[in-house]
């Protein structure tokens, strides 16, 4: 007889199966040649300036075959705290105070194992990046408690949203997880809001993990402002991610970033990178990257610049479809209100919309239920994962059929 995998791994499978609008895309994606995917958060106007940099650098050297630190090689952490210091901190955090694993996700999962108790809850506002779900709740036992924000205020987090979310959790929490700008609204964390939030945290004992993944995708002309140059963040408390998936198009390279000023947290989350080591020929090409300031500093412009065309693109088409959304800072995406188009303010609805616009126009949103939206209605436009024009195409054939 053979044996069957663990209860362990099963207990992991369950709820595991892919969303209808990622199983859709999988389905799709190549064999339907009307099919346009505007779900995934994905920046795919890059390529050009990407290809002429990566593969003019592409000199692999033997120090990219042999074992290095496995949290990162001091050389690639130097380049990362320098780079990070110019462009997104604007402060330098010590290369000591780094690590990188494979990708945002694993990196988040290793923190939260070091931040938080088995059984406890974190507090997440939504809508929200979906994966967090996967990163805290897959493995290390811990529950993302919601903490719904309103559209009426553009889904800004409010500290009377938090102790309402407190107060009402089901379990104990241990930390506070925002990310900004957010996925999926775009929207940048204003000052006031980020220090009422940490101030909030700290006089409840949380710890606090601001993920910073799109911090250079910010293209309103205000910019953005990182924590760690509002406070002396990173601190013993408060914990920054960011990485290359998003900010450098380069979500295959599989490289995420943890800024922690807490020694112990740092010690554990260079053990948990053992598993998850970015590989010494990506480390060798992103820090070759990053070290050519001028490059970097034009990638950076270009590609702000290219995703606010393309955003000002996407937004022209939801209004003049009088649908309205809500106003971006950053990213790739922006939330659409397509709550008039509902047949009831429900789930079923939503999906029941979802479907539609897929079958008669063949463009794929991520509806909001997958970003865990707080009410149904609202749809996110990822609008980098195609050039301007082929977005501006397929979203008046979206929207036209429900307008
Ligand atoms: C907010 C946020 N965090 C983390 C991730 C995961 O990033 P990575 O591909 O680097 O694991 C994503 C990807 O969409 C994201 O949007």
């Amino acid at each position: 007889m053979t044996r069957r995998i663990s209860e362990r791994a099963r207990e992991q499978l369950r709820g595991t199966a892919l969303p209808p609008y990622l199983a859709e895309h999988v389905a799709r994606a190549g064999t339907d040649d009307r099919y346009r995917c505007l779900a995934v958060a994905e920046n795919k106007l890059m390529w050009d300036l990407l290809d002429a940099k990566a593969n003019t650098v592409r000199h692999v050297g033997p120090e990219s075959f042999g074992y290095a630190e496995h949290w990162g090689s001091a050389s690639f952490r130097e380049a990362i705290s320098d780079f990070g210091g110019e462009f997104l901190w604007h402060r330098r955090i010590e290369p000591d105070s780094l690590v990188t694993m494979a990708g945002a996700g694993a990196t988040l999962e290793a923190l939260f194992n070091a931040l938080c108790e088995p059984g406890e809850g974190v507090l997440v506002p939504t809508p929200s990046y979906a994966g967090y779900w996967l990163d805290l709740e897959t493995r290390i036992g811990l529950e993302v408690i919601p903490v719904p924000t309103s559209p009426e205020s553009e889904f800004s987090l409010t500290v009377e949203d938090l102790d309402r979310a407190l107060r009402t959790a089901p379990r104990p929490i241990g930390a506070l997880l925002v990310t900004t700008p957010s996925n999926p609204t775009g929207r940048r964390m204003e000052e006031p809001e980020l220090l009422a939030a940490l101030d909030w945290a700290r006089a409840n004992g949380l710890h606090v993990v601001v993920n910073e993944l799109y911090g250079l995708s910010v293209f309103d002309p205000r910019g953005f402002q990182s924590v760690a140059s509002m406070t002396s963040a990173p601190a013993e408390d408060v914990h920054l991610i960011w990485g290359f998936s998003k900010d450098f198009a380069s979500s295959g390279l599989r490289c995420g970033v943890l800024a922690s000023g807490n020694d112990d947290v740092i010690a554990s989350v260079r053990q948990h990178a053992m598993f998850s080591v970015v590989s010494g020929d990506t480390q060798h090409l992103l820090g070759t990257m990053l070290g050519d300031r001028s490059w970097a500093s034009s990638y950076l412009d270009g590609m702000r610049s290219r995703l606010r065309g393309s955003y000002e693109a996407a937004t022209e088409v939801v209004r003049a479809h009088s649908f309205g959304v809500i106003p971006a800072h950053g990213g790739m995406f922006v939330l659409a209100d397509l709550r008039p188009a509902l047949a009831s303010p429900t789930w079923e609805a939503e999906e029941q919309l979802w479907r539609t616009v897929l079958d008669a126009s063949g463009v794929n949103l991520t509806p909001g239920s997958a970003c865990r939206s707080p009410l149904p209605g609202f749809f996110r436009i990822c609008y980098a994962t195609e050039p301007a024009d082929v977005v501006v195409e397929s979203l008046d054939r979206a929207l036209s059929g429900i307008a």
